[in-house]
């Protein structure tokens, strides 16, 4: 899997994920990360990459021409990688082909504009975005972006709550996250991204470690017991209190989905 970032801050999305799991996952070639600059393509004499919007109001909006040259610069390299695996699979391959590529070739990057007005990101959409190639994340600042270059190279608008914040950094750095860590070999035990909460509408369980007694608090009998068919049961019954208090409406769709 290999995301590409299009942002006015760089930096900040390469410090924030080039980090513990993810940091791993990047230093081991198993994902990829490029933080692209926008301001890199703007044609201003001055750098400049946004101005202010038609028929007034506050603020400044990012404007289209940057923004496309940014992403028509990502594509062009990704076209360019599967033509040279193409190619190398090809050589090895002999008369297999281009029939022996990894399914992607040819198709476009799906693009995710990290936005309040998007539809908000769930467990279930990370889960599918990780089985891209590639992922171009776009990422906005100001009062947004132009519609224009929006409607030509956007495929997925994605909000990760229902709060603003200044800009497109944190919320494509959250999906980043939970997108890589459901691409297999990024989290070492292979099951720990599927039993936790959400995989199946529910929260997770209460969980313990050394020691026994801390602050006078025991952890629960049944986890020292070692009958695992029992401990299973204890953590699906924590699991459903726990969900059924704190997130009715999740409860209800473990409920539907039992049915
Ligand atoms: N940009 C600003 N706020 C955002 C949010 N809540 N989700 C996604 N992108 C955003």
């Amino acid at each position: 899997m290999n995301f590409h970032v299009l942002t006015l801050f760089p930096e900040m999305i390469r410090q924030g994920l080039d980090i513990s799991i993810i940091g791993r996952a990047l230093a081991g070639g198993i994902i990829s990360l490029e933080a692209v600059n926008i301001r890199d393509y703007t044609i201003s004499k001055h750098k400049k990459v946004d101005d202010y919007t038609y028929g007034g109001g506050a603020g400044m909006l990012m404007q289209a021409q940057p923004v496309y040259d940014a992403w028509k610069a990502v594509c062009d390299k990704i076209k360019e990688r599967a033509n040279k695996d193409r190619e190398q699979t090809t050589v090895e391959d002999g008369d297999l082909g281009s029939a022996a590529m990894p399914g992607q070739a040819g198709k476009s990057a799906r693009v995710i504009y990290v936005t309040p007005q998007g539809k908000t990101f769930h467990q279930g959409m990370a889960r599918e975005f990780a089985k891209e190639e590639d992922l171009i994340f776009l990422c906005g600042h100001y009062e947004g972006i132009d519609e224009r270059v929006l409607e030509e190279i956007v495929t997925d608008y994605v909000s990760i709550g229902d709060y603003v914040l200044t800009g497109g950094e944190l919320p494509a750095m959250v999906m980043i996250d939970a997108i890589a860590r459901m691409v297999p070999g990024v989290l070492s035990n292979k099951d720990s991204g599927e039993t936790e909460s959400f995989s199946n509408h529910l929260l997770e369980y209460p969980q313990y470690s050394r020691p026994a007694v801390w602050h006078e608090k025991s952890v629960p009998e049944i986890l020292l017991s070692g009958d695992h068919k029992k401990v299973d049961e204890w953590r699906l019954e924590q699991s459903i209190k726990r969900t059924k208090e704190i997130r009715p409406d999740l409860y209800e769709k473990w409920v539907l989905g039992r049915r």
